[in-house]
């Protein structure tokens, strides 16, 4: 059985906007911070593992924060990266191709529950043209903050669906609202 990609990502309604100068945009919402770690970490089966692709930017932005992790395969798109210098050990790849190449190769997937794609705008825009992605669980800020980079459209290819563990209901943190979104490719 194939595995399928799942992208994970937090846009303003507006202006689509997702990052600013290598950070989040908006002041920080604990609650879509406990969502994304609790969607991106889970397994159903606690011997899997979940396989993370990303841009370097994405990897270099939460790297204070990251502690080794051995239930989670690290990908990072990246030219420039240099893996023997990071103590944290990521694969680096050279472009989304070869990223779900290495994702999907049988040494790997045989240790895989999911493949989430977790930014930036290079590896969203690659992942919504790609097949294996089946289904993006989006945060929608209702509130437009200065952005440098923007979650490309993807309502052509992709239709607006449910997860039963997925509450869409409008929630709001430090005077911004939000709400949790699920699509599925068409
Ligand atoms: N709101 C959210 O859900 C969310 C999620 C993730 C990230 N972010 C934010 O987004 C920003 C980072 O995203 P970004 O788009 O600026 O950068 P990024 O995609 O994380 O990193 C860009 C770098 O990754 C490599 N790369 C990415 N895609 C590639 C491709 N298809 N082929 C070859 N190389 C590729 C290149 O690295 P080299 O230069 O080394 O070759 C490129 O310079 C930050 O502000 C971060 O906080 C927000």
């Amino acid at each position: 059985m194939s595995l399928e990609m799942k992208i994970m990502v937090a846009m303003c309604d507006g202006n689509r906007g997702f990052g600013k100068n290598g950070r989040l945009p908006w002041p920080r919402l604990k609650e879509d911070v406990d969502y994304y770690l609790n969607k991106v970490k889970h397994r159903n089966n606690p011997e899997k593992k979940n396989v993370h692709i990303q841009g370097r930017k994405t990897w270099q932005g939460s790297h204070r924060s990251r502690t080794s992790d051995h239930n989670q395969i690290q990908i990072v798109i990246s030219s420039s990266l240099d893996a023997s210098k990071d103590p944290l050990h990521p694969i680096v790849v050279p472009s989304f191709e070869e990223a779900v190449k290495v994702a999907t190769s049988p040494e790997v997937k045989s240790q895989v529950e999911s493949i989430w794609i977790i930014g930036g705008q290079r590896v969203y825009e690659a992942a919504i043209s790609h097949p294996l992605c089946k289904r993006i669980y989006l945060t929608r800020i209702y509130k437009d903050f200065d952005s440098d980079v923007f979650f490309p459209s993807f309502e052509d290819a992709f239709t607006e669906s449910s997860d039963p563990e997925v509450d869409g209901t409008i929630r709001e943190d430090n005077g911004i609202q939000f709400r949790f979104e699920v699509y599925d490719r068409k």
